[in-house]
Formats: structure tokens, sequence, C-alpha cells
């Protein structure tokens, strides 16, 4: 990480996933477990966010199932190994500062800045004229939440990078406009290659909770039994496991494999290799499989077991939004006070 702008701005931690239903092990590798590692590394404050108000942004979601999505996502972050007690961990809408200052944030953005952004050009497809407005708006809000902290580092995937240039351009041309040095460009964090996980049925694609078949992932939820068998039968090559890291070049199911394995064990791809090089899939996949029955099935089972009490995750989202708010309050006044508008009324 650098320290480009950790002498001015408290060294924070800003992250979100959306509450979009199914949470698999390419979340996990791809983004919790690194959350949860920059949280006990205990050198940044750490905000994680359940975005809700992001996941509306494509279409509406059934109430109840809005609902319980971000139950189970605050359920998977906390067994997953969040501590909602060292992080903040909040529902985005119950910190209505984060839509406060979306709405500002609309009027710096460019129609321009955002009409280039990929993802918003992916999603609305060639039917722009009937997408969402909050479709186009969406890096505008993304921005908000990270900078509603004054958040200095932002772990995300290589698909968020354009969306966190966004965040920058829009805290400086703030700052430019303003003449203030009011909020931090923001660093992002970005996975390295090896935590991308793949379909267990195609190398080639990623994990997915979409995916029509089960089989080609491992979902949070899913017990022993289910994870063992998922990768006895996960697609595989007739080939022995190389030595070194470039013999998995081409091998798309065996790299990825021997990735997860790296993630789980907390090891490079080389020292994986050092150790199962020369090995057939027969005698490494049950070694996969114990290693991944041993870190994953303890989540499962607590996420389960929070799941059954939806009133202590809700005392939680509770919690974290009050602690959250005591930083959001605040930059969101100031921002309206250099704005040179009327701080809202607090009741
Ligand atoms: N857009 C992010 C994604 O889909 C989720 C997100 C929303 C986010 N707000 C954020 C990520 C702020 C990091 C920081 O992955």
């Amino acid at each position: 990480m650098s320290d480009e702008t950790a002498t001015t701005f408290t060294p924070r931690v800003f992250s979100g996933i959306q509450p979009s239903g199914g949470l698999t092990l390419g979340n996990y590798l791809g983004a919790m477990k690194r959350f949860v590692d920059m949280q006990d590394a205990g050198t940044h404050e750490t905000v994680y966010c359940m975005v809700d108000l992001h996941a509306i942004t494509a279409k509406f979601l059934d109430p109840d199932t809005l609902r319980k999505n971000t139950r189970e996502l605050c359920a998977g972050f906390i067994a997953a190994g969040i501590d909602p007690e060292t992080s903040i961990l909040i529902n985005q809408s119950q910190v209505p500062e984060h839509a406060q200052l979306a709405w500002i944030f609309n009027c710096v953005a460019r129609m321009g800045w955002m009409q280039r952004m990929t993802q918003w050009k992916d999603k609305a497809g060639k039917n722009q004229q009937n997408a969402s407005l909050g479709l186009f708006a969406y890096p505008a809000l993304m921005a908000a939440d990270i900078l509603i902290y004054h958040a200095t580092h932002v772990p995300v995937g290589e698909d968020q990078k354009q969306h966190l240039e966004l965040t920058r351009d829009i805290a400086i041309k703030f700052n430019h406009d303003y003449g203030v040095d009011f909020f931090p460009v923001t660093e992002p964090v970005i996975e390295g290659a090896a935590t991308r996980v793949m379909s267990l049925r195609d190398g080639s694609k990623k994990m997915s909770k979409s995916d029509p078949s089960d089989a080609s992932r491992i979902n949070l939820t899913d017990d022993a039994d289910t994870i063992a068998k998922k990768i006895r039968k996960a697609k595989t090559d007739p080939d022995a496991l190389p030595s070194e890291v470039d013999g998995l070049q081409d091998r798309a199911e065996a790299r990825n494999l021997v990735n997860i394995y790296a993630a789980l064990s907390e090891q490079s791809v080389a020292e994986v290799l050092a150790e199962v090089g020369g090995k057939q899939f027969g005698e490494f996949k049950p070694m996969l499989s114990d290693l991944a029955v041993a870190k994953m099935a303890p989540i499962s089972s607590e996420m389960a077991r929070l799941m059954d009490d939806q009133a202590e995750i809700d005392r939680i989202l509770t919690r974290g939004a009050e602690r959250a708010r005591a930083i959001t309050a605040p930059i969101l006044r100031q921002t309206y006070d250099i704005i040179g508008m009327v701080p809202p009324v607090t009741l």
C-alpha cells in the first residue's frame, strides 16, 4: 500500500459487496478473505458495507429477497472473520450520508466520464435508453461510499478499477473547484491473479452464483459433504501436476485448483507446486478437498447459526450504522459547508 494520502488522512479501508444473493468461494477468496486480512493487520480502520442501494440499480428485487440477501451477506462477512466490533460493518441504506453525498457527486461527475464506464456499457447493453438513471449514476454512488469516510484504500477486483479512477477524478475535481484539500485521492488495492476463482466445470469462466450448474461453484452455505463432492467432480486434465508455475499454462482447470489450494493454505502457487508437483489429480484432489472442508465448513455452519438469529444480525447492523454515522455525519456537514449549503437538521 502506498502512503501517499496517509499523512493527512487517517488510514482507512472501505469496501463493499452487493447483496445480490448467493456467496461463493470466489467472493470469499477474491474479497472477504482480503477484507479480514486488512482488518487483522490493524494498520487501518476498516469499514465494510453491504451495498443495497447499488443492488437496485439493475432491477428492483422482491423486498423479502433483498432483506434476506442483506442479512445473509452480513452473516457471511461475520462467518468469514469480520469482527463487527473491530471493523465497522454496515448496510448502505442505513447510513443516509452515502446517498446524500452521492447527489453532490452527481453534480461533480461529467456525463462524458460516466459514459466511458465499461460496466455501464456492459450492463446497459444495447438498450441504454431503457436502463435506470441509477445504473448510470452507480459509480458516483460508489465514489460517495468511499469518500464519505475519507477512505484512503479500497480493496476491489480488477473489474472495479475504472470506478476507482472515477472516484479519484471526483475527489480531485471537487477539491480543485472549491480550492480545498478535503477529499483524499484514494488508492485502489487490486486483487492478485491467484485469487480469481474460476468455475469448477470450466476453467475459463469465473466462478459465479448465476452459473446454471451448482457443481461449478462452492457456495459459502455448502456443507462439508457438498464441498468434498464438488471438488471430487471438478473438471481436470489427465496429466500429473507440474513442479513449476509455467507448467500450468494452457491448463486452466489445473491452474484453478492449484490457485484455490494456494489461497486457502496461504502459500504461493510456486510453494504449492514444490509440494505437489508430479502428483496425479487422484492424489491432489483429496488434499484440496480436506483443506477446503477444513477452511470452508466452519464458515457455512457459522452462517447457518447466524441466519437463525436474525434479531442478532439486525442489532449488529444498527450498531454498525451508529458507529459509521459518527464518521459520515461530520464529513457531510463539512461538505455542505464547503459548498455553501446549510447543514442538515439533526433530530
Ligand atoms: N461496485 C462494487 C462491486 O460490484 C461494490 C461497491 C459499491 C464497492 N460501493 C463500493 C466496492 C465502494 C468498493 C468501494 O464489486
